[in-house]
């Protein structure tokens, strides 16, 4: 793509605030001075917003403070004027209900605070999972230039002198203790292996996927996604990113230059390439549907398709993010979607050069990692989109994570009204269920959780866990965590809370999961299906009042991205109206 730099100097928006002599500009300029900062700070230089999402109580973050001093070095060095903000930071591992139901409103409240103070551009400082695409959209809906960069995966886990990986062996080992080859003391005591540095999860999990769908869509340096928190050259990207920024602003260099379809398809074949978390279906629709490119499930079928999974990460390989960063990290798998020819090579990127300069001299420094195509973890990796009358909207399945015998399967349904019925039954003995069955998880959407919360790889029932079984088919209209594995069908579209015919599925009723030819089906004849749904009656009752409320009447199906209806689309960036 080519991109005409602007010309400079020129006048920036941030001197409608600080430049001049009236009495706003006095007021305005004169009370950041408390801060002791230097006039000159104020003379038209690039003002740059640090957006912090640094929070004890988002622990992959909690070490963002010190990169942000890092970021702010590289700003002054170039000549601009950092200005550190403290912005909504969505926590993984805390958030009640879930985070996912405050993506919406961190992305919101950080739009208007980059909109309505004096930035000219921003560097999004985020890493756990909610974080990174919370402040894209932002970024996409004011188009100020905006740059990212994570605060990297933490160190390998390791338990009894074996790889942990965050999140994977969470699960792994709860199911372990379910199964009774683990006790309870083995587990408490790996608690601590799991998370032994700063950083976001060492698994290819959301947090890692969304920065390489950060670094894929040309929206962050190259080499960013994989650097360990606790590295030097973090440090490094910190400060190399705030120099970055400060000459975009002068080139004037936007999201939407770089945010255009082509981004969005690199995004998604390497979201195949590298394994990643079926959330960056959801996040990428969102990004997307701010920045007005037209976006949409079967993109993500199409592009993914026979992109084979090179990344051999947990939760759908071997290895965690140190290793990746070792083996040369995602650069290498973008060069190599460039050598299959499936790249848009001339994307361009925050650096000014197109994605294909970036990479195509990197080297793999081990092909046990990122791995030779011949010896892919699945030749087809890519997220799957199926449909049928059980998701007449779609529903995604992530092949890489899934048991290849189970992609095509017909079982009874054993059906949980929402978690907390699936919650009381499973550890029952007397659940009348075995490994051919199909487990159906209800309500558990953007409106019904209400979030849509990670609870779509429900543990499969004790007494097949015993028998050494580990997967079952499941399906409901709940997220999984990145981090997680199974043969799960999510995002099941429209969810139950919204009438979908999940709502409806019935104990006992067969279904047909068959992802070779994109479909899943309920066998209930059209005219049983139009009855029951005639009578379906939903269970979830509306938030009184508050931000619950706003989400549960806009918030929108999965298969757009979940985001809030009156969110859609850009906003840009006037200055607006003085106050005073
Ligand atoms: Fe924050 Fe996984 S819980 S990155």
């Amino acid at each position: 793509m080519t991109f005409k730099p602007a010309a400079w100097p020129r006048k920036l928006r941030s001197q409608t605030w600080f430049g001049g002599t009236s009495k706003d500009n006095i007021y305005h300029r004169g009370w950041m001075k408390n801060q002791g900062f230097p006039p000159d700070l104020f003379d038209g230089r690039p003002v740059i917003g640090i957006l912090n999402t640094w929070s004890e109580l988002t622990p992959c973050n909690a070490h963002l403070n010190d990169l942000a001093q890092r970021v702010k070095h590289g700003i002054y060095e170039a000549g601009g004027f950092p200005v550190e903000v403290p912005v909504f930071s969505t926590s993984e591992s805390a958030f009640r209900p879930t985070a996912m139901m405050f993506r919406n409103l961190a992305s919101m409240a950080v739009e208007e605070q980059m909109r309505g103070q004096p930035m000219d551009g921003c560097v999004l400082l985020v890493g756990c999972d909610k974080t990174t695409p919370s402040l894209l959209m932002a970024a996409a809906s004011t188009d100020l230039p905006s740059i990212i960069v994570t605060g990297g995966p933490m160190l390998n886990g390791y338990y009894k002198n074996e790889r942990v990986g965050s999140g994977t062996h969470l699960w792994k080992f709860s199911e372990a203790v379910k199964a009774g080859t683990m006790t309870k003391e083995e587990f408490v005591e790996a608690e601590a292996s799991m998370s032994r540095s700063p950083g976001s999860c060492n698994t290819m999990g959301t947090a890692s996927t969304m920065a390489s769908m950060a670094e894929a869509l040309g929206m962050a340096l190259s080499g960013n996604a994989a650097i360990p928190a606790v590295d030097s050259r973090r440090r490094v990207m910190a400060q190399l990113t705030g120099r970055r920024i400060v000459q975009m602003v002068k080139d004037d260099l936007k999201p939407s230059d770089i945010l255009k379809k082509e981004a969005f398809e690199n995004a998604i074949r390497t979201n195949a390439a590298i394994g990643g978390s079926t959330n960056a279906v959801i996040h990428l629709l969102a990004i997307a549907g701010r920045a007005g490119v037209d976006l949409t499930l079967e993109d993500w079928d199409r592009c993914g398709r026979d992109v084979p999974t090179i990344v051999n990460l947990m939760p759908s390989g071997k290895y965690l993010m140190e290793e990746f960063f070792y083996a040369g990290g995602l650069p290498v798998v973008i060069q190599r979607l460039g050598e299959a020819g499936i790249l848009h090579k001339d994307a361009l990127t925050v650096s000014g050069e197109t994605m294909w300069d970036q990479v195509k001299d990197v080297v793999n420094h081990n092909p046990d990692v990122i791995l030779p195509a011949d010896k892919a973890l699945t030749q087809s990796g890519g997220v799957v989109v199926v449909k049928g009358n059980l998701a007449p909207k779609g529903a995604v399945l992530k092949p890489s994570a899934a048991t290849p015998a189970l992609m095509t399967h017909r079982g009874r349904a054993v059906v949980f009204e929402d978690i907390d019925d699936y919650k009381a039954k499973i550890n029952d003995e007397a659940l009348d269920i075995d490994e051919t069955c199909v487990m159906v998880l209800k309500n558990c959407g953007p409106k019904g959780y209400p979030g849509m919360a990670e609870v779509g790889n429900m543990g499969l029932p004790p007494k097949v866990l015993r028998k050494g079984i580990t997967d079952m088919v499941r399906i409901s209209d709940a997220r999984m965590s990145g981090t997680a594995f199974g043969t799960v069908v999510l995002h099941t579209s429209p969810e139950a809370a919204a009438g979908g015919p999940l709502a409806v599925v019935q104990n006992g009723d067969m279904i047909t999961l068959d992802v070779p030819n994109r479909s899943l089906h309920l066998e209930v004849s059209d005219t049983e299906l139009a009855a029951r749904l005639a009578k379906w009656q939903s269970r979830i009752v509306p938030p009184p009042s508050g931000y619950a409320l706003l989400h549960h009447l806009h918030v929108q199906g999965a298969d757009t991205g979940a985001d809030l209806d009156f969110l859609n689309g850009g906003r840009g960036n006037p200055v607006g109206k003085d106050s005073h």
